[in-house]
């Protein structure tokens, strides 16, 4: 087991392998908590990838459809990397064998989701795109030389040397049942998100947002941490995490209504039921807190063709025994993906001179205050590409010796216990979800500092540091745009700006930018 790495990865989802291939020839070690491919959310994404191939589309079309989603705070440089990158993108994934879903005469099939002025998301097997693209890089990786893939070490904190730069990471080896430490050159956060803090969520709830503690402890600025996207569409069938009933469902014709039957987003939005994602997701809440319920209804549009075309939906329906070719899915929005992250540049690097951060993690810019649909996926290989030419095309830097974190080594290397992040879970999604207010947030703030006083782990630290980043940052935001609406400031200001957030600089000193 190397302790000493040039490059280091922590994660093993789309971004963190797509980063990894891309790196050829230069040595990389990949870590994940667990065997790869499990408990990433890149394998359960099942709306695909959007980038402009049609012949009636444009990277123009999708960066105005990008900016539109964003509610004013997409970085317009960002989306133009994003939108020129998602053609190659797709040739590149189909060289490592990803097959796409084809029209009968073989052209790709591209499917519609919320906010997209066109047909523009490729898919896998129907709805399953990201399960797809990752047993492709999986099989990549394990044959790529240049990649040393360390399964089953849990990334506690990342360790910084004398000058503050990040020089590598303390781990837990859950084999070994030992803790190591890893000194790297150059390490990258490829973490994913943190769904897995909100008591309702479609990611695996191991996604907790560590990677996000671990950069802002690190003095990493963070951007944007109170953008939190809710899917209107998570079936509400009372298992852990939510199974998603993905938007493409809706984009093939599929409709809201509620229990009287009644097709309802014409209520809230011209677009009605292929509106930007936020208000969905806000239409359905309201729906449900009035008491009239809500559910998706396929029978005509997809009907019969449920199985081929929608699997992995049909497998969740089936388990609740919902038969989606002639009954209604009741659904409920859930914590889905984190907008907001560790602030990078165009080429992936943080504020900290040896940290980078790429995939859901990482705050490029690309996603606003609203993520348009199927922009993630396209947005880890399109910026993890970059970060890999940076960083094999860039010059080298040596770390120093990496410190040793005394407060970290006095925690016990476990995850968080059982009835901690209930409690946490429960107060994310009772005062800092889909509608939120002064008094929610403080409420939420009063369960974390409870369970700061009580029994601490590893892995209740990072969860309870990122949930607090979020509280803040929803708590300064005294507006309401995109995925984050305050009760208590419901307009939105005429000016845009981002929330800063740095540890490094004192409360006093916290930027509006
Ligand atoms: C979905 O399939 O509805 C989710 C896709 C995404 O999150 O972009």
């Amino acid at each position: 087991m190397p302790t000493n790495s040039d490059i280091l990865i922590i994660g093993a989802g789309v971004a963190g392998l797509y980063t990894a291939l891309k790196l050829a020839p230069r040595p990389v070690t990949v870590v994940t908590a667990r065997p790869v491919g499990e408990g990433a959310s890149s394998p359960w994404a099942q709306g695909g990838m959007a980038a402009a191939v049609g012949p009636d589309d444009t990277p123009n079309l999708h960066f105005a459809d990008t900016v539109g989603a964003g509610a004013g705070l997409v970085d317009p440089d960002a989306a133009s990397v994003l939108v020129d990158g998602g053609p190659p993108a797709v040739e590149d994934l189909m060289a490592y064998g990803v097959e796409f879903d084809r029209n009968p005469d073989g052209t790709l099939k591209l499917g519609r989701e919320a906010a997209h002025c066109r047909n523009r998301i490729v898919h896998a097997t129907g709805d399953q795109a990201g399960a797809a693209i990752m047993e492709a890089l999986i099989r990549a990786a394990r044959a790529s030389e240049h990649i040393t893939l360390l399964e089953r070490i849990v990334i506690e904190d990342l360790l910084t040397d004398d000058n503050g730069s990040v020089a590598g990471a303390l781990a837990y080896n859950v084999a070994k049942a030992e803790r190591i430490m890893i000194a790297a050159d150059e390490t990258v956060l490829a973490t994913g998100g943190l769904g897995g803090l909100f008591a309702v969520t479609t990611n695996p709830v191991q996604a907790q947002g560590h990677g996000l503690a671990f950069a802002a402890r690190a003095g990493a600025l963070i951007c944007d941490p109170e953008f939190v996207q809710f899917h209107p569409t998570a079936l509400d069938i009372g298992f852990d995490p939510a199974p998603l009933a993905t938007e493409a469902l809706r984009g093939d014709g599929a409709v809201l209504v509620n229990a009287d039957g009644r097709a309802f987003m014409a209520d809230y939005h011209p677009k009605r039921d292929l509106a930007p994602r936020d208000i969905v997701a806000r239409a359905v809440e309201a729906e449900r807190a009035a008491g009239r319920g809500a559910f998706l209804d396929a029978r005509s549009a997809v009907g019969a063709k449920f199985p081929q075309s929608f699997p992995t939906v049909f497998a969740a329906c089936q388990k609740a025994n919902i038969d989606p070719r002639t009954e209604l899915m009741p659904v409920a929005p859930a914590a889905h993906y984190h907008m907001g992250g560790v602030a990078t540049d165009l080429d992936g690097r943080s504020s900290l001179e040896g940290l980078w951060a790429v995939g859901e993690v990482a705050s490029t810019g690309v996603h606003g205050a609203n993520r348009l649909a199927s922009n993630s996926l396209l947005e880890a290989v399109v910026f993890g590409k970059r970060i890999a030419d940076a960083l094999r095309d860039g010059e080298s830097s040596e770390r120093l010796k990496p410190n040793a974190p005394e407060d970290r080594l006095e925690l016990p290397s476990k995850p968080a216990p059982a009835d901690a992040m209930k409690r946490l879970r429960t107060a994310m999604s009772n005062g800092c979800a889909l509608l939120r207010s002064e008094e929610s947030l403080s409420n939420v703030l009063e369960v974390c500092d409870e369970l700061n006083g009580g029994v601490m782990t590893s892995g209740l630290r990072s969860s309870l540091v990122a949930a607090e980043l979020i509280v803040q940052g929803a708590l300064a935001r005294e507006e309401s745009r995109g995925g984050h609406f305050r009760t208590d400031f419901p307009e939105t200001n005429e000016d845009a700006y981002h929330t800063e957030i740095c540890t490094a600089i004192s409360p006093d000193d916290l930027e509006f930018a």
